[in-house]
């Protein structure tokens, strides 16, 4: 009888005999070289994708999008900086001048001032983004508010603001700049969006709205500009730790003024930022920035909506009990 240690050194030489035979290791290095060509290939060409494109961040003032210009900035990007406080974004223009990047050709960005919620305001920006550097390779529609509050407690007109900043800015200035990307036969639509585009939360429902909404119209826009040439990149992150809660609007117009538990927990824009580049590099189409448990709740709400909807109701009556204790 043969023992299970010698059974084991018998397998473990076994093993070692098939790796090192003359035709599984060279097919194994052969593999692993292919692979690791393969990175340096997409590195490469994502390094050259970015280098001297023309990026316009929207909410650049603070949070990922000031992340997102840094990040782009130091891939070598003419950068255009867009928010509402001119200051903030002439800060961070000599900010980013000021850094430092041996050995690459840096350019000085430009800052263009509007509200999105303003229509007119982000036509008229959308001209002057153009004359900036001549064309736009690549927008990315970062800027949003958040929203905390109950339906029913909940004024239209909350619901308004935040889809004029979250879903019709956003798509005004994707309309302003389009038709320059298809004449040129090239161009790249980023949105960041968020889980609650593709899920949604109770005591959220103008956010979660407003993504879905946004999932939606940019998900229709990659299918109608893929003859153009034209690249659509959807990102959903989870929680990231900025101030979109202190700054979200709640169901009577006021600001929330405080900072989630969740968001605070949430992952650093920096890190974020890092994982849009690489998307907007690679043309992913759409990408989810989370761990397992949204995207779980993701395929849950396809696969048992019923088992998701009573998760939520459960989540709804916890929350409304601990506002109320
Ligand atoms: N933080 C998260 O947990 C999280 C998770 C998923 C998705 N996201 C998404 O990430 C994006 C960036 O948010 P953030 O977390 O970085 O929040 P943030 O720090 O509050 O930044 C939001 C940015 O949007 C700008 N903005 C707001 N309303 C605007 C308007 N009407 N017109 C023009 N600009 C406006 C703000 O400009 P001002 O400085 O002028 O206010 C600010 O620059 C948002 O689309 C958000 O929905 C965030």
């Amino acid at each position: 009888m043969v023992s299970q240690a010698t059974r084991k050194s018998l397998l473990k030489r076994t093993a070692m005999d098939l790796i090192t035979s003359t035709t599984v290791l060279p097919l194994l290095l052969g593999c692993l070289g292919i692979f690791g060509l393969f990175r340096l290939l997409q590195r490469v060409r994502m390094k050259a994708y970015l280098r001297n494109a023309v990026v316009v961040v929207t909410g650049a003032t603070s949070g990922l999008g000031r992340e997102c210009a840094k990040a782009f900035y130091a891939a070598g990007a003419k950068l255009v900086l867009c928010g509402r406080n001119t200051d903030a974004l002439e800060e961070l223009a000599r900010e980013l001048t000021a850094s430092r990047f041996p050995q690459k050709q840096m350019h000085k960005p430009c800052t263009v001032t509007f509200d999105l919620t303003d229509s007119a305001a982000t036509m008229a920006a959308g001209a002057e983004i153009l004359q900036c550097f001549g064309s736009v390779d690549i927008l990315v529609n970062n800027a949003g508010i958040s929203y905390r509050g109950a339906i029913v407690d909940t004024t239209v007109d909350v619901d308004r603001k935040v889809m004029e900043t979250n879903y019709f800015g956003p798509v005004a200035l994707t309309k302003v700049l389009l038709p320059s990307m298809i004449k040129r036969k090239r161009g790249h639509i980023v949105t960041i969006s968020s889980i609650q585009g593709k899920i949604s939360v109770p005591f959220r429902s103008a956010y979660a709205a407003s993504k879905h909404a946004t999932q939606a119209f940019f998900d229709c826009l990659r299918a109608e500009v893929k003859q153009d040439g034209i690249e659509v990149t959807l990102i959903s992150p989870g929680y990231i730790r900025t101030n979109l809660s202190v700054n979200a609007v709640t169901g009577d117009g006021s600001r929330y003024g405080a900072m989630d538990r969740n968001t605070a927990q949430g992952r650093s824009p920096a890190d974020v930022a890092q994982d849009v580049l690489a998307a907007v590099g690679k043309k992913k189409k759409d990408v989810v920035l989370a761990d397992w448990v949204p995207f779980l709740a993701i395929y849950l709400r396809s696969l048992a909506p019923g088992l998701f909807f009573s998760i939520m109701a459960f989540r709804a009556s916890k929350e409304r009990k601990s506002k109320n204790s």
